[in-house]
């Protein structure tokens, strides 16, 4: 009798557990990104990283796609969106000379690093 009592137990506590595991895993959605970062993006990126873009930048990187990524995707992305930032490969630097406003304030530069960092916690 008492083990019939502590296997209920022990099967009530795995459906519950795998229960809220499910819910947890439906719940996290992708993440829009945030509008301070969108006008960033925009201004500095989506020239070639959108579906106005073309070529090698709108297959690796498409902005106005980003909200179709999954959860998984996004993470990456934005991780190697901080790492191009930090280094200041992105944008490139032949198209800065011709376009000097897209080049990112030591402000937007954080903004984004710090953005591309909440991913890690997902
Ligand atoms: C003038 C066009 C252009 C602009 C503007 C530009 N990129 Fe790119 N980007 C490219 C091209 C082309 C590639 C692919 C070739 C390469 O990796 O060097 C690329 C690659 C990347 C990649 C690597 C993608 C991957 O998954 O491998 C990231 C991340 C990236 N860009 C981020 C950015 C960010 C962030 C900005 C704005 C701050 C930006 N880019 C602005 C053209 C651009």
């Amino acid at each position: 009798m008492k083990k019939n009592y502590l296997f209920l137990i022990s099967a009530f506590t795995l459906v519950f557990v795998s229960g809220s595991l499910l819910l947890n895993a439906q719940t996290s959605k992708p993440n829009p990104i945030p509008d301070d970062l969108k006008v960033i993006f925009k201004n500095s990126c989506m020239a070639c990283h959108s579906d106005n873009g073309g070529g090698m930048a709108k297959a690796k990187l498409n902005f106005s796609k980003w909200d179709t990524y999954s959860q998984e995707k996004q993470a990456k992305k934005a991780s190697s969106i901080g790492t191009v930032v930090l280094k200041g490969t992105m944008p490139p630097k032949s198209f800065i000379k011709s376009h000097p406003e897209v080049v990112l304030s030591d402000e937007q530069k954080a903004a984004v690093i710090k953005w591309s960092e909440s991913f890690k916690n997902d």
